[in-house]
């Protein structure tokens, strides 16, 4: 399969997986119930998504593991570590095609190859979360992966901007 009809397919799977989240999460739905939600669909839409979840911002620069799917996550991360932690700090998309190459990450399980992290934030521009994504594949994210997450990730930011630290 080439790039351009790889591209494609996985575009068509984020414009269908971002239905499927906008529906499930229209009407009265708070902050846990829509980040446990939205990393159950991306993680059992794509077979390269091998850990798939949220580390909330809960104040004094540290993050705490929201909900999640896949292999037990570390718990707590502060900003000045790992993928996660620089995410949250710089409020800029981590894109890793291979981990070993990146400073400092966390390995919270030995067999991750490949992570793409974005953090959610508010239109003040307040942290709210940042979307971890691990896989066990090298190269597995890319532009693609980075542009639908982080449209996902602004809307979920604006939706929940009311939502208390903590
Ligand atoms: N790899 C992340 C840690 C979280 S585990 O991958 C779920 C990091 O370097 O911050």
């Amino acid at each position: 399969m080439t790039d351009a009809v790889t591209s494609t397919a996985k575009a068509d799977a984020y414009a269908d997986t971002r239905r499927r989240i906008d529906a499930l999460l229209d009407g009265p739905i708070d902050w846990i119930a829509a980040m446990a939600t939205v990393a159950c669909e991306l993680h059992h839409t794509f077979d390269l998504y091998d850990w798939t979840g949220f580390y909330r911002n809960v104040g004094d620069q540290q993050l705490l593991v929201g909900p999640y799917q896949g292999p037990h996550g570390c718990l707590d991360i502060a900003f000045d570590r790992g993928v996660c932690g620089t995410a949250a700090r710089t409020r800029e998309t981590q894109l890793w095609p291979d981990v070993s190459e990146a400073p400092d990450h966390i390995a919270c399980q030995s067999s991750t190859q490949s992570e793409i992290v974005v953090p959610v934030l508010t239109p003040e521009d307040e942290l709210l979360a940042v979307l971890d994504v691990d896989s066990d594949t090298l190269g597995a994210f890319d532009e693609t992966d980075q542009t639908h997450l982080e449209t996902l990730c602004r809307s979920l930011g604006e939706r929940f901007s009311d939502t208390e630290l903590r």
